[in-house]
Parts: C-alpha cells; structure tokens; sequence
C-alpha cells in the first residue's frame, strides 16, 4: 500500500458540468480558493470544451484568472482537441488533460467523433502544450465499462494507453464514467498497464454510481495506484453518458485513507467545510457522508438526545 497518496479534486469540472443552472463565475472561484485553501494539491477546475456542449463551464478563463495561487495548488484543466489545447495554454492552466473514451459509442456521443480521429488531434495538442511547456495527461473515459456498448475489453483501454505514452503524455487516467468498475476489473486493468506502460503513471477516477467507489479505491491501493481523482459533496457525472451520477467524495476518501495512516496533505475540516459550501449554494443534499456526520471520534454530549426508558 503507498503511504502516500494524491487526491486530485474534479468536482468544479465533473461537477459543475452536469448541474442544471449555471453557476455564476464568482461562486465557483470561492468555491475552489476555498478547495485550495484545504490543502487540495491538483485541482481540475474547468474544461476548455466547445460552449454548445458544457455552456456550464463556458467561463473557465475568467475562474483560472482569479484562482489562488500562492500556495502552487496545481489548475488542470480537461480539453478535447487542438482549439481547447490553444484556449487553456493562453489562459495559463498548469496542466492539460486530454480524454478520449475507450468504448466508440461514448467517444461519439462525447465529443462527436471516433476514437482515431480523437487520438489524432491530440497530436496537434502536444505541439501546443509542448511550445508553452504544459505537461500532459490523458484520461480514457468507460474504461471499466460503457453503458452503450457493455464490457470494455482490457487490451482497448492498454492500447490507448500506449498511444497516449507514445505521444509523451505524462499519465494516464482510467475513468470508470458511469461507475461500472469492480474490484476485479480495477485489479485486472491497473496489472494490464503496469506491463504494457509501465513508464506511464496510472490515476484512478470512480463514480459512485453503484455503492462500491471507495471499495474500488481499496482495490486499486492493493496494487499500489497512489493518485485518485474525487468530488468534494460527491459531485459530478458525464452529461453524455446515460445513468451517470456523482464521482467519489474526496472528503470521504480523505477520510478513509487518513483513518488507515497514508498521507495527503489535505486538511478534512476545512475540506468538508467546502462541501457544506458547495451543498448550500445547490440548495439540495448531496452524497457526501463524512461531511454529515464527522469524523469518527467526533463526540455528542448525551444531552442531543433521550434516553430510551421503557
Ligand atoms: N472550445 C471552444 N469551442 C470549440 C472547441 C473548444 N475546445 N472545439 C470546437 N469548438 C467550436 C468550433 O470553433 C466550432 O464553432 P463555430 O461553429 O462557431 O465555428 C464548433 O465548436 C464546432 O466545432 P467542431 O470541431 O465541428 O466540433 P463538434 O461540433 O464536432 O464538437 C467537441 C466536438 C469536442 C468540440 C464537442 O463535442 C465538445 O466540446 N465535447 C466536450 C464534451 C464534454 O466536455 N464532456 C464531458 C467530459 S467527460
Ligand atoms: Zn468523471
């Protein structure tokens, strides 16, 4: 198990992306200064995607213009071809994260196009990121599954992988969009790449959309995965994937991997505090647990409730 871990926060893109109204530009700053001002050290705070498609985050250089940066929180920011490549490098973002889906369905329902022809624009994103120097990541959408399509095979996501290697990207991330990961495929997929891409770091990002996200982060720890991606309040979902719902909890994970003695460098009280933020300015429940209920050795005097006499 790694002792340390990075917790990369995704829900002022996965999030704010699916939500019905738009949330005004200077909400989502305050929003994410107070995720930085928790210790969060990644923060996907928006992608430069077409405003037809996400008119939610049509606003991502204005936010990254007024983010914190004193304390070198890194801003990545998702980008689907060369055009968002040219946007996010001209507004500063620190790292770009390109996303292609493993399964054909999703890629075209996404971003309206094949997997090949996704891949090959990336060509033109790394000479962009390469000119200004901003490193590159590539996140693989359904690969533990598609809701279209079903089982996504396992030589697909490792052959996108080396694709995503061979053009000198610096990660890759397995998406399991609409929570369809196990912990067997997490096993099996995670092994699949430590042969094929070894050099390639790998980053976990689960939905919760069956119950089993946390566990999936336990099986994934099991074969020494040290980044995973996670949404304050349990935001997010894909609005091109049928039956996607909320990514998992960062404070919840934080806390879990906290409880078992590995590292972040995230501060849970304030973490949580963000998500109590983010659950008022929705006006509606959301999925996080710890932010309810406390940590574990968060203590009631007996008084808060009665005493059960027969
Ligand atoms: N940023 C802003 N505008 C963009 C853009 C980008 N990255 N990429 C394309 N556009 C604009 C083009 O300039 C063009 O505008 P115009 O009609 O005013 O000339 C228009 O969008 C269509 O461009 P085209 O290249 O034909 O794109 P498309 O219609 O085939 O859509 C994508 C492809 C990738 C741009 C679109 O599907 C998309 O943005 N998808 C993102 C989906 C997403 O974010 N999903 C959630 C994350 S998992
Ligand atoms: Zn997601």
């Amino acid at each position: 198990m790694p002792r340390k871990v990075t917790v990369t926060e995704v829900g002022p893109r996965d999030g704010f992306q699916i939500e019905h109204d738009f949330i005004p530009t200077a909400t989502k700053i305050a929003l994410i200064n107070q995720l930085v001002d928790a210790g969060l050290p990644i923060i996907e705070f928006s992608s430069f995607v077409s405003p037809r498609a996400v008119p939610q985050l049509v606003d991502a250089a204005e936010v990254l213009a007024k983010l914190d940066r004193s304390r070198g929180t890194k801003f990545a920011a998702l980008v689907p071809n060369a055009k968002g490549a040219e946007r996010a490098a001209g507004a500063g973002v620190d790292e770009i994260r390109v996303f292609v889906s493993a399964s054909e369905t999703h890629n075209q329902k996404n971003v309206n196009r094949s997997i090949e022809k996704s891949l090959a624009g990336f060509e033109e994103v790394m000479r962009i990121a390469n000119q200004t120097g901003i490193p590159v990541e590539g996140a693989i959408a359904t690969a533990f599954g598609c809701p279209f399509e079903g089982e996504v095979p396992v030589e697909q996501v490792g052959a996108i992988a080396a694709r995503f290697r061979d053009l000198g990207m610096r990660g890759v991330s397995l998406g399991d969009t609409t929570g369809m990961a196990t912990p067997p495929l997490v096993v099996e997929r995670c092994r699949h790449l430590k042969e094929r891409v070894s050099e390639l770091p790998i980053a976990l990002h689960f939905h919760n959309t069956r119950g089993i996200g946390l566990v999936n982060v336990m099986a994934g720890l099991a074969e020494g995965i040290d980044v995973y991606e996670a949404s304050f309040a349990g935001l997010g979902g894909c609005p091109f994937a049928a039956g996607a719902t909320g990514n998992i909890c960062t404070e919840d994970l934080v806390y879990m991997l906290h409880e078992m003695g590995i590292e972040t460098g995230i501060d849970l009280d304030k973490l949580c505090a963000a998500a109590r933020h983010v659950e008022k300015v929705l006006g509606r429940s959301l999925p996080g647990q710890v932010m309810k209920a406390g940590p574990r050795l968060r203590l009631h005097s007996p008084d808060e409730v009665a005493t059960a006499a027969g």
